[in-house]
């Protein structure tokens, strides 16, 4: 990825797209070559519902900076419900994000179907800047690895 930021900050997004809808959206604004800017790594998920705080955290805490979750229109989720139990956590998600220190605005949802290729756009370009804007987040330098610290502690507990 580049680093042509004015400030010299490309911000690395995840963007967990429902597969019948937001993943085609995507689909659809590549295919019609669309522009928008390639800082997101999307995530084929069956449905914005089965995404919840443990999803976000996990992709804030290896590198992202902000994370998209993109569903089917209300009334349109093919399991469904499951847009509209999205619809329902996510304040709750953003409250407890928010208490974990997380500015308000690197996580954000969204509803593009798939034949909304340019909603797509406009949403990543958006969030992309919104993210820029806010700049680095930095939380995995916060974060021992779990797997690399454990053996350590278990040497030093084995006696000499
Ligand atoms: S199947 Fe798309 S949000 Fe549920």
């Amino acid at each position: 990825m580049s680093t042509n930021g004015s400030n010299g900050f490309e911000p690395r997004l995840i963007g967990f797209l429902c597969r019948w809808c937001s993943y085609n959206g995507a689909d659809l604004a590549g295919t019609s070559r669309l522009k928008y800017p390639p800082n997101m790594v999307p995530i084929k998920t069956n449905c914005s519902g089965r995404i919840d705080a443990t999803h976000i955290l996990k992709a804030l805490k290896e590198g992202a900076d902000g994370v998209l979750i993109a569903g089917c229109h209300p009334g349109d989720c093919h399991y469904i419900n499951g847009n509209y139990r999205t619809a329902g956590r996510f304040p709750l998600t953003q409250k407890l994000l928010e208490q974990l220190g997380l500015e308000h605005g690197r996580v954000r949802l969204e509803w593009v179907s798939a034949a909304e290729g340019d909603k797509f756009a406009r949403v990543v370009t958006e969030f992309t800047e919104q993210i820029r804007a806010l700049g680095p987040l930095g939380w995995s330098a916060q974060f021992v690895d779990e797997s690399v610290a454990a053996p350590a502690a278990e040497k030093e507990a084995v006696p000499a």
